[in-house]
């Protein structure tokens, strides 16, 4: 087993981030498949946090190589002071990183139509209207950047018809094209060493008997076509996403981990249909710390739901789940699950297509004994307290897929790899 995906089984922020940085150094590339600058992976290191937003969390690890993926949109200006403040932190970025020359480009222009059109509380970054122009087939991709000879006219074909839209819904901004354009033309310049075909360099270094891990980046319910749309994201979070996003082909990545919160969360609209309005609500996410990594939004957070989690393990057929964030649960007297939901007089445990149809559910609970004595920091599968381990075996039973590794606090140390796991043997 040699290239595996890790991705969130739920809305985003499983803590994704930590366990890319607890495994990756069986890895020699780890590869971001889609996204952008909306994601937000935070790793603790000792005394030092990082939180990686367009650069896969692996670059932290020296030696390892990071590739940006064809499937990611990028900002040149977000990507380049990113690489600025790992620098100066004294992470070294320079030859380890590599950029997909068919990435999209994200110019200031996206961020404008994103405040014409979010109505589902986005991270403003402007990642949807650039892959609306992916889609459209009028993106600029990093190797039009880079074209110096046609970069202009292409830039200006592409500002003109935004400014005609912008006009039309009132907006004059008054874009500067003259300077839009001499930024990116300094951004290309910086960038340009980066920059290659990074789908022949991952499908090259595979042949070479190189090991590739795929970071997820949002969650499998913010996934643009099975999430709970429209309130996704634009790109293909789940684990075909990674095969589209690098141009590695499915015939050569061997296995799918997933991570999931021990609860829920979700950060901007959508369904939720476990969210804890209550004080339940209000003490997860101070005890969890459930603030945006990127925009500092509160998360709405809430209890664990079945259904939804089944239909990501369905989805991308986890070989092994991470539970994280045990330790936010200590002390709960008892612990709701949400194992179906109701609609009128039926039971339904698969996730509705519609917004409608969402407003139409409630959930159908099982409640667990929670756990006096508490389990953060824990390393050890038979320390957890007795009603702890039945939570995830619970969880686990009705998933269908073993819970190879919890974590049970933000460092690496704070970790528990069950001995004899599927998730032990992959990382092995
Ligand atoms: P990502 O986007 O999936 O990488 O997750 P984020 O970094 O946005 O959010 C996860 C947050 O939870 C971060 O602040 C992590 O440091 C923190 N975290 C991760 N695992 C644990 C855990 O087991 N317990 C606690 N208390 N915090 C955790
Ligand atoms: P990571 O990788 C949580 C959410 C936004 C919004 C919706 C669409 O850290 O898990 P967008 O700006 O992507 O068009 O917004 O998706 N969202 C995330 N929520 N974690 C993320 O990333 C997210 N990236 C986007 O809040 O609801
Ligand atoms: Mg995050």
């Amino acid at each position: 087993m040699s290239n595996i995906i890790i991705l969130g089984a739920q809305w985003g922020d499983e803590g994704k981030g930590k366990i890319v940085d607890l495994v990756c150094d069986r890895f020699d590339i780890v590869a971001r498949y889609q996204g952008g600058h909306n994601a937000g992976h935070t790793v603790l290191i000792g005394e030092k946090k990082f939180i990686l937003k367009l650069i896969p969390s692996g670059i932290l690890h020296p030696g390892k190589q990071a590739v940006i993926g064809n499937g990611l949109v990028v900002d040149p200006a977000a990507l380049l002071t990113e690489i600025q403040s790992l620098e100066s932190a004294g992470v070294h970025v320079s030859g380890r990183l590599f950029i997909s020359n068919r990435a999209h480009v994200l110019f200031p222009f996206h961020r404008t139509m994103e405040r014409m059109l979010d109505a589902i509380g986005t991270t403003s970054r402007g990642i949807g209207p650039c892959y609306e122009d992916k889609a459209g087939r009028r993106g600029l991709r990093m190797a039009d950047l880079l074209d110096d000879r046609n970069f202009s006219a292409q830039l200006k074909t592409l500002a003109a018809e935004k400014g005609t839209v912008a006009s039309a819904f009132g907006i004059n901004e008054g874009l500067d094209l003259a300077r839009m354009l001499a930024d990116y033309q300094a951004f290309a310049e910086r960038m340009r060493p980066m920059v290659c075909d990074t789908a022949r360099l991952l499908n090259d270094a595979i042949r070479a008997g190189k090991k590739v891990m795929f970071e997820g980046a949002q969650g499998t319910l913010l996934d643009l076509d099975h999430g709970t749309y429209p309130f996704v994201t634009s790109s293909s979070a789940s684990a075909g996403g990674a095969s589209t996003g690098t141009g590695v082909p499915p015939t050569r990545i061997d296995a799918v981990v997933a991570v999931a919160k021990a609860y829920t969360t979700r950060v901007g609209g959508g369904p939720f249909p476990t969210e804890a309005l209550d004080d339940m609500g209000d003490q997860i996410r101070q005890r969890g710390n459930e603030f945006g990594s990127v925009t500092g939004r509160p998360r709405r957070c809430g209890w664990f739901d079945l259904p939804l989690v089944r239909y990501s393990a369905m989805l991308n057929g986890f070989d092994s789940l991470v539970v994280t964030k045990l330790d936010v649960l200590d002390g709960l007297e008892k612990i709701p699950v949400c194992v179906a939901y109701r609609s009128g007089r039926h039971e339904l445990t698969e996730m509705p297509a519609t917004t409608a149809g969402w407003a139409a559910i409630e959930p159908v609970y099982e409640c667990l004994p929670g756990w006096q004595t508490p389990t953060a920091g824990t390393s050890r599968y038979e320390e957890l307290p007795q009603q702890a381990r039945a939570y995830l075996t619970y969880l686990e039973d009705r998933i269908g897929v073993e819970v190879g590794c919890i974590s049970t606090g933000p460092e690496r140390n704070q970790t528990i790899i069950r001995p004899d796991s599927r998730f032990q043997q992959l990382f092995a």
